[in-house]
């Protein structure tokens, strides 16, 4: 079993552990108190064996769609819990993908003040991203996770078998993630090397799956590093954004409908290199790696000709922005993104494909 340590700058501590079959173990992170699962309806029909280890009256379900990670949904959980009598040393544990991640993590971050939080991610997104590095909260009318907090799981428990029962746009989703580690693993700052782009490189589309358990662990050790720096994103964290930028107005001026976030993501991560292919910050060899490996995974999907105003208009309103002054993080090398500001329009224009 693998086990990384999260110890952030805040004192707050996490203990990650990645192991095959450690589902059918989650008994043994049980300790003197009261436990609620938090899961959705396909989760719970999926892993049966595992919600029949809580008392039925601790387990809370809640209905499966990104459209559901609202107000609503928090406020029914939190009255749920109250109902059934939740104390301040109980546990919630959230079994699920980021949408049940973060919005469990945000009840149980403000639940009684606060309670102790188990992540038991079960999408391929989920193990490398949302589970680790304690973002949680709900969209707004407003726009995606505006409302939220900082708040990691004390334990976050990784079986890649749950991976076996995910459908392949939901893998491809978390695939997308990947690829922002291979091309960001130099601006994580780590103290090891694990050229996860030369790894990404060397396999073939279909090998990815055998080496998922390894690639998992790469993703959460440089998560990790990250978050242990800089948990409240004031600088370092800023780097895990590569590719959001442009992602979250994909997302928007297509409705959150047919693109997921990781295809999104790597359609971003393709507007990044064309950019800085164009203001020379990359070669057309390290251009056209992105581009091959984004393909050869096969990440991007059909998207609609944007209208660039009203793009570069959401662009703006990304939580990141400051001053409405666009920055973005751009590759610069091999591996290595820089956040470069002051772009100017036309360039961010005919960055967009
Ligand atoms: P999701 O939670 O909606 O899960 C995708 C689908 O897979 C759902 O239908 C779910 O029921 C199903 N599913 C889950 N586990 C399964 C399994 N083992 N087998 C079969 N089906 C399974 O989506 P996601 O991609 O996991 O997460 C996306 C969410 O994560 C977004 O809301 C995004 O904002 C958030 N996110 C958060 C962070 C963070 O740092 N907190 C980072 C990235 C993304
Ligand atoms: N997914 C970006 C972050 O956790 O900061």
């Amino acid at each position: 079993m693998q086990r990384i340590t999260i110890n952030t700058c805040e004192n707050l501590v996490s203990e990650i552990y990645i192991k095959n079959d450690l589902k059918d173990e989650i008994q043994s992170f049980f300790e003197n108190k009261n436990y609620f699962l938090i899961t959705n309806k396909t989760v719970a029909k999926l892993y049966p064996q595992i919600v029949y280890k809580f008392n039925t009256d601790k387990v809370i379900i809640i209905k499966d769609g990104e459209k559901y990670k609202n107000e609503k949904t928090f406020n029914e959980i939190i009255n749920q819990l109250l109902l059934k009598r939740i104390e301040r040393r109980d546990c919630i544990m959230a079994l699920g993908g980021g949408v049940v991640g973060d919005l469990a993590g945000y009840v149980a971050s403000s639940v009684l003040r606060g309670v102790e939080l188990i992540q038991i991610p079960t999408t391929l997104l989920a193990m490398c991203d949302s589970a680790i590095g304690g973002k949680t909260g709900y969209n707004t009318k407003f726009g995606k996770n505006l409302v939220g907090s900082f708040y990691p799981a004390k334990k976050i428990i990784i079986d890649p078998q749950f991976l076996n029962t995910l459908n392949d746009y939901e893998y491809k989703c978390g695939l997308g993630e990947i690829l922002k580690y291979a091309f960001i693993e130099k601006s994580c700052k780590h103290d090891i090397e694990y050229n996860l782009l030369g790894l990404l490189e060397q396999l073939q589309k279909d090998d990815v799956k055998k080496e998922i358990e390894k690639i998992i662990a790469i993703c959460v050790s440089l998560k990790a590093n990250v978050v242990n720096k800089d948990i409240k994103e004031g600088g370092l964290r800023k780097v895990l954004n590569f590719g959001h930028t442009y992602a979250h107005p994909i997302e928007t001026l297509m409705n959150y409908k047919k693109i997921s976030h990781g295809q999104a993501v790597a359609h971003g991560m393709k507007m990044a290199a064309k950019l800085a292919l164009s203001l020379n910050r990359i070669d057309e060899n390290y251009f056209q790696k992105i581009n091959y490996l984004i393909d050869k995974f096969e990440l991007t999907g059909k998207i609609p000709e944007f209208d660039t105003k009203k793009f570069i208009e959401i662009m703006k309103q990304d939580k990141k922005v400051q001053n409405k002054k666009i920055n973005l993080l751009l590759p610069v090398a091999p591996a290595v993104v820089e956040l470069v500001d002051n772009i100017e329009e036309p360039s961010l224009e005919a960055s967009l494909l």
